[in-house]
């Protein structure tokens, strides 16, 4: 037998082995290493008798090729058996109860924002979005604030360009404008949502949370609206009574305007809603001015209704007795642990909101 078919058997025979990488390396490497078989055969060529050595170089050649291919075929099983044991050893079934994993809670103010939802939609309301950055013209003008009306100066607006066109929406009421000018009377929603103005401490921050309200249609008055938002305090705090007050209040998009108050009192340091002779500002309100209608292509002397813009933040702060609005948006995981709510506990108006 000649010497290349030898080695072609010697290693063919070793490579149907059951061989792992380092093996298959170190055969590679008496293969076509410096010392290897096959590159010291390469060099023994130039001794040959040149009618042989043609002959001797093609065998050698063909030789290389096969052990080579046989090498490649042998690592790339390898490779896929790793792969597949990998994927065997790492399977997940999803359906197992997991023990070590850390539950995820959900925040107060995302819990909030679900009970209202929930709270109103069993009136009637649908929820509306708008964006957070939004123009002057929705966030103002069309709301009755036109430029240089002071309350423009109240909002301590972030401003987005030197034109002062493009903001930081400072309250949810532009998705009333937004609601009205793509549809047609009556409307009956609300539109919860993030809301920014350059103030900060224990209890403003410069990103807080606010749900605007808005009911339109033929013969809405303010009884409606004393009406709705007593069932929204009542069920939101989870109470049978309530004491609340209208006080009468300015803003350029309602006529009249009124801030609502509700009763408390304190019972061993703790807020206790509804009763008592102490008074806490919840919200804002007022019947839609009729500029802001016109603003909107609707006829004053047809529709009216009603308007309210509520502290989101707030409210989460009363009902789960939470004393500084900054912890919200610190995301202490400590923190969120001990107020957030159990992601499967979907606040419900049968099967209760917070309970
Ligand atoms: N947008 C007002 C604010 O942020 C709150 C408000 C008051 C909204 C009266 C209303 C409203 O819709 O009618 O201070």
């Amino acid at each position: 037998m000649s010497d290349i078919k030898k080695i072609k058997n010697e290693f063919l025979h070793k490579l149907n082995a059951d061989l792992n990488i380092e093996s298959i390396n170190q055969i590679k490497s008496e293969l076509f290493g410096k010392k290897g078989k096959i590159s010291n055969s390469f060099k023994n060529l130039g001794s040959l008798p040149t009618e042989e050595r043609k002959k001797f170089a093609s065998d050698l050649n063909f030789v290389k090729d096969e052990l080579q291919e046989k090498i490649n075929k042998k690592i790339q099983e390898l490779e896929i058996k790793e792969i597949n044991s990998k994927l065997e050893n790492e399977k997940v079934d999803v359906t197992l109860p997991e023990r070590n994993i850390v539950q995820g809670k959900i925040h107060p103010v995302s819990q909030v924002i679900d009970e209202i939802s929930c709270i109103f939609s069993e009136i009637g309301f649908s929820v509306e979005e708008g964006p957070d950055v939004e123009n002057e013209h929705y966030n103002f003008t069309a709301l009755n604030t036109p430029d240089n009306h002071p309350a423009r100066d109240m909002h301590d607006t972030f401003y987005l360009n030197d034109k002062k066109e493009l903001l930081l929406r400072t309250h949810t009421s532009p998705v009333q404008v937004r609601t009205m000018l793509k549809g047609k009377p009556p409307f009956k929603i609300i539109a919860p949502g993030r809301t920014y103005r350059s103030d900060s401490d224990q209890t403003h921050a410069p990103m807080f949370h606010q749900v605007e309200g808005l009911h339109i249609d033929k013969y809405i008055n303010m009884g409606h609206l004393k009406g709705c938002l007593n069932y929204f305090i009542k069920s939101f705090f989870e109470v049978d009574k309530i004491k609340m007050r209208f006080r009468p209040s300015h803003f350029p998009f309602t006529e009249p305007s009124a801030e609502v108050d509700i009763g408390y009192e304190l019972k061993d340091g703790k807020i206790v809603i509804g009763e008592g002779d102490k008074w806490l500002e919840i919200l804002g309100c007022g019947m839609v001015h009729p500029n802001v209608l016109k603003n909107v292509k609707i006829n004053p002397d047809k529709y009216q209704g009603y308007a309210f813009g509520i502290g989101i933040d707030r409210l989460a702060m009363l009902k789960y007795g939470i004393n500084d609005l900054r912890a919200f948006f610190e995301t202490d995981y400590r923190w969120l642990n001990h107020f957030g709510f159990d992601p499967l506990d979907v606040p419900s108006n049968y099967r209760g909101l917070s309970r």
